[in-house]
């Protein structure tokens, strides 16, 4: 594919940063003479030992070479043993069709989005939107000012129909085509849906026919209530128009920032030019440590680990479906999330969440979310609220919502005044 109809003005100006490139090849080397990049001497750290307990009982202390590695800059691209397992990982849990691809490791994948987003919009440009969607995406979204076309979904995820009925209406108008559908296709956040298979294929076929390129956002990848793995847009890639995005956040830890870019090479390639430039590179101690992890753990550990977590987090939905079921019946709407980490709850009495959550919501003591704040346009109202059922306990979860049915019949009573 011919990438450079897609990128922004802002990525064909971007240029290598020589001295990243520099130590990417000294990394290489062996025994090098490094008088070339500013590398500080780890020796004048205070951190002289860093030793780590993983599940099931494996304790082990990083060796002074590791430990040096984790104290020091590192090439922009990742930490190359890393790297390595990962394209191992993916090849295993997607079987790409295509061998042009590569990854790259970014500080949690909302720093691969928002890079992915200035990689390719200019100003007015459009891109399709799953709507509603996570906040920090239409926070990245809106300083870039693109023209959005939502599209929304049901409880399959996105609808297909809407993607086609937008692209023929641009077609037929002589309009710029979307260069971009933003995807979040396993548990979505904030609604729980995930994508059907049918439609997963579909929308691929759509990328193919309109030509756009599919930005898929997957970080519940492993968090489902499914029986099988759902099928990556990744996998289903016979073009390289697939931009995928993981992150450790979900099931290793989301305070070591680690975002991971899978896509075709120019793609991946113009991400680390970014990084060269801005971040340099994501945590190197993180990145050590996730491989030590990857050292330990046969390819089967992490399916046991992926498995314990799905039991998890149904147990806490369950829990939360139920305490909905005793004290929201009549009061409020839901479907049931068949991934991720929350409940999108419709109140029928209202259109006005902001209210309910900052008015009364909060000042008792319950944290939710209006669902307003979940929309590209956060001004306009609505009546979901995102209620998430990972971190709190099940007799939490029951007294928050006990508390909410009330603040809802106060609601009610008020009008009917
Ligand atoms: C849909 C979606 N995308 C991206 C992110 C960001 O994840 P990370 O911690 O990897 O930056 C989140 C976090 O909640 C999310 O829900």
């Amino acid at each position: 594919m011919d990438y450079t109809k897609f990128f922004a003005k802002v990525t064909s100006r971007r240029r290598s940063n020589f001295i990243r490139k520099i130590f990417e090849v000294q990394s290489l080397v062996k025994d090098p003479i490094i008088l070339a990049g500013g590398l500080p001497n780890t020796a004048t750290f205070p951190i002289k030992d860093l030793s780590v307990t993983y599940e099931d009982g494996i304790s082990l202390n990083l060796t002074k070479s590791e430990l040096d590695t984790a104290l020091q800059y590192m090439p922009s691209q990742g930490y190359k043993p890393l790297l390595e397992k990962w394209r191992e990982f993916q090849k295993t849990w997607h079987t790409p069709q295509r061998k042009d691809w590569d990854v790259a490791f970014t500080s949690g994948a909302m720093d691969a989005c928002s890079k992915v987003f200035e990689m390719i919009i200019d100003e007015d440009e459009p891109i399709m939107l799953q709507i509603p969607t996570y906040v920090g995406i239409t926070g990245a979204l809106r300083s870039l000012q693109p023209d959005i076309i939502e599209i929304s979904q049901d409880a399959d995820g996105i609808i297909p129909e809407q993607i086609v009925k937008e692209c023929e209406q641009r077609r037929m108008n002589n309009k710029q085509m979307p260069k971009l559908l933003y995807v979040n296709p396993t548990g979505a956040n904030p609604t729980g849906t995930i994508l059907s298979e049918n439609r997963r294929r579909k929308i691929y076929e759509l990328a193919q026919k309109y030509n756009f390129l599919i930005v898929e956002d997957d970080p519940y990848c492993f968090v489902h209530f499914l029986n099988k793995q759902p099928t990556s847009f990744f996998s289903l890639d016979t073009d390289g128009r697939v931009i995928r995005l993981d992150t450790f956040s979900k099931f290793i830890s989301s305070g070591l920032r680690m975002g991971i870019v899978t896509a075709h090479k120019n793609i991946v390639d113009k991400i680390v030019i970014h990084m060269e430039n801005s971040s340099l590179h994501s945590p190197a101690i993180s990145q050590v440590l996730i491989y030590k992890l990857f050292e330990i753990w046969e390819p089967h550990r992490f399916e046991e680990h992926f498995k314990n977590i799905q039991r998890f987090y149904r147990e806490r939905r369950d829990a939360m479906l139920a305490s909905a079921k005793k004290y929201l019946t009549g009061l409020a709407e839901w479907n049931v999330p068949q991934g991720g980490m929350f409940l999108w709850l419709k109140i029928t009495a209202t259109d006005n969440t902001m209210d309910l959550v900052t008015n009364k919501c909060l000042l008792n003591g319950v944290f939710v979310l209006p669902g307003n704040i979940f929309y590209y346009d956060t001004e306009k109202l609505t009546s979901y609220l995102r209620l998430s059922y990972s971190y709190a306990s099940s007799e939490e979860m029951d007294k928050g919502l006990s508390i909410m049915a009330d603040i809802i019949r106060e609601e009610i009573a008020k009008k009917v005044k």
